[in-house]
């Protein structure tokens, strides 16, 4: 067979970036930093493109950057953090292949030998150009004689080099394909995973969005099975871009789409997704996911999950995860605000005010500390109420209808009518089941103290909106905050009806609780997070209808994940093809919930085509995936 060689470009290939227009961010200052930055930034897009020759752009920008060599230290580390995402991941291809792997660059080995000689690649496998300093350590230009420092230079320094063998070459700049184009090499990759480039790509024998595809397609991958950009993620109804950007980052083929889908597009759209991420307005339903052969997560950007078919996904083995508490210091934070508002009476203040009435005094006006605040459910937001709030020097009662653990001096009440009955102020925080419709009415308001302040961020049914008002009306509750209503405005564009409209010293929000640019970034990282270490290692923590199982990592060996209708008997006949196949377990983990089984398997390494076969076609398999 004929030796492989591997010919890789640095930037923008090898790291994300392209280092001198870095090495210009650290260089330059002053006034005509962002002008200079932009030049060097078009001079190198005309050079890749092939439409100003490669020894006048780098001229240009040499001269552009200003840089000196005290500079470097600085480029090499910030170089390191932008490593491409796929190279870092597969580390193990270069130091399993360094004879093979050459670095061939227009860039400059003063920075790039110490970044890829942390990746095991040999330095006299790095061929690049070098800087010339001048007396004063400024970067007066570069050594002209070396052959990358001019045009066609990668194609005459490949010549040099004389490899005997198939030559592929990875990169993104058309003066990468010119080594194919001169007859040097056998296949060119056009690396996309940082770049596109037009001209580029219309030359390229393949297009590999990662290292993991090229790796894929020369049957190389030590580390991983399926490269990670043939798994299709399609994002709906605007999920917030850092989604976007960390789905990428691992690797995921990602599509946006702005809007939700309705039943009927969504059928056709998710054919080839593997993950879907949505917010409210997407109905996953059970006829979706007949058409989902694919897909393994749905991830619900936001707390709710009504929108989706939880039934349905966990008999198709599609694990759903949401984000319960992405926006919970949100809420408590506007439960902190309206609490002080509401006790100094600010909402009648300021009206007054607008309406030109100044009317300065202290009456009924009161500090929170030392008040007895009343939670009502101490859930995710309960509980970070009740710290903050008493960091604040609040007096903290709390009931919930579960053993709660009381944080800082919180005090546990035995009942509800208990809590009623000492708070000064009261706020709900209990979750929307079907119980709590209406929990508190007349009795519940007749047991508070007269003057109480009452909030309501939770859920809109819990409070009988009727008997609230009375109580409001007859001063027993002197100042009420609510964010949440029995109905609500499907949109922005129809009125707002209630009864508490009007009412003194009342703040009405609309559902905002959770509502702050912190939450959604929030959201768009812990949903993406949850779905990557699912498929990652198996784990479902926070899964919404998967059994909850926290994985250790897997070292060393593979990771049969077999799911399963739950049937009697499935676990017995997993371990039997194993055993009969001479395979050691190393760990082995199984939770079930009324509809499925959730079996993982660590087995040593050795394991055979027929193992995963067998295993697959057990009866009542409903998906199976080795993780490596
Ligand atoms: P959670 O599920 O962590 O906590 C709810 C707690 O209430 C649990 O500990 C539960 O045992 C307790 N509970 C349930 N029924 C109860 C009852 N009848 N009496 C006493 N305790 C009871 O939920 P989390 O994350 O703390 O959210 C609380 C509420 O806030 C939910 O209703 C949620 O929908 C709502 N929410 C509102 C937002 C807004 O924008 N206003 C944003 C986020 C959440």
């Amino acid at each position: 067979m004929q030796q492989k060689y591997f010919v890789i470009d640095f930037d923008s290939t090898f790291t994300q970036v392209e280092a001198l227009d870095v090495l210009g961010e650290i260089s330059l200052d002053g006034g005509e930093r962002e002008e200079a930055l932009q030049q060097i930034k078009d001079i190198t897009d005309l050079g890749m493109a092939g439409k100003i020759s490669f020894r006048e752009s780098l001229e240009k920008r040499i001269d552009l950057l200003k840089a000196e060599k005290k500079h470097l230290p600085e480029l090499v580390a910030q170089l390191r953090n932008k490593v491409s995402s796929s190279f870092r991941r597969n580390k193990e291809f270069f130091t399993t292949y360094k004879d093979q792997i050459f670095i061939i660059s227009n860039g400059f080995k003063d920075f790039i030998t110490p970044i890829v000689t942390e990746y095991g690649i040999k330095e006299d496998h790095v061929f690049a150009n070098t800087f010339i300093f001048d007396e004063t350590g400024k970067i007066a230009g570069f050594d002209k004689e070396n052959v990358l420092s001019s045009n066609n230079g990668k194609v005459e320094m490949l010549k040099t080099l004389n490899l005997d063998g198939d030559v592929y070459v990875i990169g993104d700049g058309y003066t990468d394909y010119e080594i194919k184009a001169a007859g040097l090499a056998n296949k060119f990759y056009a690396f996309t995973e940082n770049v596109e480039r037009d001209n580029v790509l219309e030359n390229a024998d393949h297009i590999t969005p990662s290292l993991d595809e090229f790796l894929y397609l020369n049957k190389m991958n030590t580390a991983i099975s399926y490269p990670k950009n043939r798994i299709n993620v399609l994002l709906l109804e605007n999920v917030h871009a850092e989604a976007f950007k960390l789905l990428k980052e691992e690797g995921y083929n990602v599509e946006v789409h702005p809007a939700g889908m309705d039943e009927a597009e969504l059928c056709e759209r998710i054919k080839d997704v593997s993950i879907l991420g949505i917010r409210s307005k997407t109905n996953v339903t059970a006829k979706v996911l007949e058409n989902a052969n694919r897909l393994i997560a749905v991830g619900a950007f936001c707390i709710g999950t009504n929108q989706i078919d939880l039934d349905a996904c966990l008999r198709k083995g599609v694990a759903v995860f949401n984000a319960p508490f992405s926006n919970t210091r949100s809420v408590v934070e506007l439960a902190i605000a309206e609490i002080i508002m509401l006790i100094r009476n600010l909402p009648d203040k300021s009206k007054s005010m607008h309406e030109g009435k100044w009317d300065k005094s202290a009456k009924n006006s009161f500090e929170i500390r030392g008040k007895k605040l009343g939670i009502i459910g101490y859930g995710n937001i309960g509980t970070q109420l009740s710290v903050l709030a008493e960091s604040m020097g609040m007096d903290v009662y709390y009931y919930d209808i579960i053993e709660k653990l009381a944080l800082g001096n919180a005090t546990k009440c035995k009942s509800l009518e208990e809590l009623l009955e000492k708070a000064d102020i009261i706020s709900l925080h209990v979750d929307g089941r079907k119980q709590n419709t209406n929990i508190i009415g007349h009795h519940q308001f007749d047991m508070m103290k007269k003057g109480v302040i009452f909030l309501n961020l939770s859920r809109g049914q819990v409070v009988d909106i009727e008997v609230l008002k009375s109580n409001i009306e007859k001063g027993k509750i002197i100042g009420a905050g609510i964010d949440v209503f029995p109905e609500e405005p499907k949109s922005n564009d129809e009125e707002f009806l209630s009864a508490l409209r009007g009412l003194p010293n009342v703040i009405l929000t609309p559902h905002i609780g959770g509502s702050t640019e912190e939450a959604q970034v929030n959201i768009a990282n812990f949903v993406p997070n949850r779905i990557m270490e699912y498929i990652n290692t198996g784990s479902t923590t926070n899964s919404v209808n998967f059994p909850n199982l926290q994985l250790p990592i897997l070292e060393n060996a593979h990771r049969l994940i077999h799911i399963h209708h739950n049937m009697p008997g499935i676990l017995a006949k997993i371990n039997n093809i194993l055993a009969k196949h001479n395979i050691n377990i190393s760990g082995q983990y199984l939770k079930t919930n009324e509809t499925i089984g959730y079996v993982i398997t660590d087995i040593d390494k050795k394991y055979f085509k027929e193992l995963i076969t067998e295993l697959k076609s057990i009866e009542h398999t409903i998906k199976f995936r080795v993780l490596y």
